[in-house]
């Protein structure tokens, strides 16, 4: 801590270590890496809602890892566990049933609205939502599904054709059976109506999608509750039991994907897909889930997972894997003991109402969105033509670095900021994180 930078300092933070790192970087990793930032951060340590890069100079974590430390960053409790397990056993893979392993899927069937039960562990979101393409093919017989447009599900080829946003997609990596229809993006309504006289027409899309270019049966359709990398974007209320019926009517089921929305992000509930009361068949669920240790989950209801017995063995080798449960089960016990979804809500009112405030006072807030402590900010040239402005995008995350705050980006135009910090964040830390902001905007105008 002590050769840690004020924030003033922090304009001549590339130093030779961060400047080694990158040299090897640029040698020997993929450059299909993204990195955030001019002047990327190479991070050496975090404590709680904070992180240090190889420089000394520290940051405040409003992105919370990416959606991924639920709990903040290191938390003892989770270090003392992991610590604990890796000393006992550190690999056993899904051939071998283990106490953690079990234990974790028995909570997360008793935090799951309705009848998801049956877990199957992975090891990323990628895996957790193309194992449930799997099972919804594997219980209905049908092979079509639907997806949203602006989604985002990952870096496989199933995730990848999921995706609907041309810049995550690679053209050799696309399969077919799915299709996309129009997403619930009520700020730029591709119909150019408001809620709730538009009586849910984006959802009625499903139906026309489903009747035009499937084959009439679908095996499901997976959505985001709120899509985290199409930049935050909210449904109306009634959304997703409009989509539910339509779907259930054409023979599939519906997966939510609670990637980011999952484990308390949202406020008030456990599970995004809740604030529209949609009990899907199978969610899936990774990133916050062990605050920050690779694990994806699969969870179904009985007869989704049942289903698929017979039909081809399953492994993962490190599916389960008892030193990132332990980490899951005391990410858990942690969020219950101190960030339960009513303190996230209650915390969340409190970063809306500041963000709404800055909103009201700048020509390039276009709007506030999200739920929870998953807050979103769109940013346009001004409010009246609603432009998609990027570069002022990368002009208030160069400000805000400089200035310690650590924040996300999303969208399909690159033009919303996301704000996703720990659960556990503190009154104190949003105070600094908004003051920041302030700051911020007001430097932009
Ligand atoms: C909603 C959603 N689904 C799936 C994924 C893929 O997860 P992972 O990067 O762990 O494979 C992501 C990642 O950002 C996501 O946001």
């Amino acid at each position: 801590m002590n050769k840690e930078r004020t924030s003033c300092e922090q304009t001549q933070a590339e130093g030779s270590a961060t400047r080694k790192i990158l040299a090897k970087q640029k040698e020997f990793l993929w450059p299909g890496h993204i990195l955030y930032y001019k002047k990327p951060v190479p991070l050496d340590y975090g404590c709680g809602s904070w992180v240090t890069d190889v420089e000394g100079v520290r940051y405040l974590d409003f992105f919370g890892g990416i959606l991924t430390t639920s709990v903040g960053h290191n938390h003892p409790k989770i270090v003392d566990r992991v610590g604990a397990q890796a000393g006992k056993l550190i690999h056993s893979s899904t051939l071998y049933p283990h106490e953690n392993h079990v234990s974790l899927a028995e909570k997360i069937a008793s935090m799951t609205p309705g009848k998801l039960q049956k877990s199957y562990f992975t090891n990323s979101g990628t895996e957790a939502d193309e194992l449930a393409v799997m099972a919804a093919r594997g219980y209905t017989g049908n092979y079509e599904l639907l997806a949203l447009r602006h989604g985002y599900s990952g870096n496989s080829a199933v995730g990848k054709t999921l995706t609907a946003q041309s810049a995550w997609r690679v053209e050799s990596n696309i399969v077919p059976g799915f299709k996309h229809a129009i997403n619930p993006y009520c700020y730029r309504c591709p119909y150019k109506m408001s809620y709730p006289s538009c009586d849910l027409a984006c959802a009625q899309d499903v139906e026309e999608v489903i009747q035009t270019t499937t084959c009439g049966r679908i095996a499901g359709m997976l959505v985001e509750p709120i899509q985290g990398v199409g930049g935050f974007i909210t449904p109306p209320p009634g959304y997703f039991s409009r989509v539910a019926e339509i779907v259930r009517h054409y023979g599939g089921v519906m997966i939510a994907d609670e990637v980011q929305t999952g484990f308390g992000r949202t406020g008030s509930k456990w599970f995004g897909i809740e604030h529209w009361q949609v009990e899907p068949e199978i969610m899936t669920m990774a990133k916050g889930i062990a605050n920050g240790f690779p694990m994806g989950n699969t969870v179904t209801i009985p007869e989704v997972a049942d289903s698929l017995a017979g039909q081809g063995h399953l492994i993962c080798t490190f599916g389960g894997n008892p030193v990132s449960t332990a980490a899951s089960l005391a990410t858990i016990e942690i969020m219950e003991e101190e960030a339960s979804p009513d303190v996230v809500h209650a915390k969340g009112v409190i970063l809306r109402k500041a963000l709404e405030s800055i909103g009201e006072n700048s020509r390039v807030v276009g709007e506030v969105r999200g739920m929870g402590l998953m807050q979103g900010i769109e940013i346009v040239v001004d409010k009246k033509s609603k432009t998609p402005a990027p570069e002022v995008v990368d002009e208030i995350f160069e400000k805000t670095r400089l200035k310690g705050l650590l924040i996300g980006k999303g969208g399909m135009y690159g033009n919303t900021l996301r704000l996703t910090p720990p659960l556990t964040i503190t009154d104190d830390e949003i105070d600094t994180a908004i003051g920041v902001l302030q700051e911020v905007f007001c430097e932009i105008g």
